[in-house]
């Protein structure tokens, strides 16, 4: 990871955010914001308690992110809180690395305030500067802030895997492929 200086930026009520990146210290925070995601549940796969994430699991998380080329792990910090977290991983083969792929997670808490499209506008910003060519993504069909925030900042549907996601009341979702082109614009439309 090419370690950028902390940033500060300004959410749209005037709180402010501090975006610097994930280091070792951060991996008990780190897997306690997890838990509280997963048991939220919106835009999550999985089931509040299913998958535990430990203190050495997000140690060894931000040591791959920290020891890798144009991989980034970023997290937000408002008055000390970790409020947020973004991973970007470009591909591992000669071939993929002119792309990669992010997750992005805020504190429940905190959702809908901003912080989301300042952590998504620093990758986008980063990833020009290193002329990566393709930021890709997916989500649940049913996570609409997420799908609306991307849309906002450019992303694109490309397709989707349909009823990928069953949930316990027996409703579906898809996983919905999404991606944006920071060098150039591309159609994303699948080609025959
Ligand atoms: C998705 C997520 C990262 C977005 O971060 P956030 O800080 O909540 O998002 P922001 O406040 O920056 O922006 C959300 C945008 O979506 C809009 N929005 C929210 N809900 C919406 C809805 N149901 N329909 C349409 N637009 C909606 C907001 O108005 C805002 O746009 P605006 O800035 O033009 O007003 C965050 O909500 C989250 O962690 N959700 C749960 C996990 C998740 O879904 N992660 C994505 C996995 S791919």
């Amino acid at each position: 990871m090419t370690v950028t200086d902390p940033r500060a930026g300004l959410l749209g009520d005037a709180v402010e955010v501090v975006v610097r990146c994930a280091e070792a210290a951060d991996a008990v925070e780190l897997a306690a914001f997890h838990e509280e995601v997963q048991a939220d549940g919106e835009g999550v796969v999985g089931r509040p308690g299913e998958h535990v994430w430990t203190v050495e699991s997000e140690e060894a998380w931000i040591e791959r992110h920290r020891a890798t080329d144009d991989w980034l792990a970023v997290v937000a910090m408002i008055d000390g809180e970790f409020i947020g977290l973004l991973g970007f991983e470009v591909g591992d083969r000669a071939r993929l690395r002119h792309q990669g792929e992010f997750g992005l997670w805020i504190r429940p808490s905190w959702r809908g305030r901003g912080a989301g499209t300042l952590l998504l506008t620093e990758l986008i910003t980063w990833a020009d500067d290193r002329g990566i060519e393709r930021i890709g993504l997916t989500v649940l069909s049913t996570a609409e802030r997420a799908i609306a925030l991307y849309r906002k900042l450019g992303f694109r549907e490309e397709g989707r895997r349909i009823r990928q996601v069953k949930f316990a009341s027996g409703e579906y979702a898809d996983q919905v492929l999404m991606a944006l082109f920071p060098v150039g614009d591309v159609d994303p439309r699948p080609r025959a």
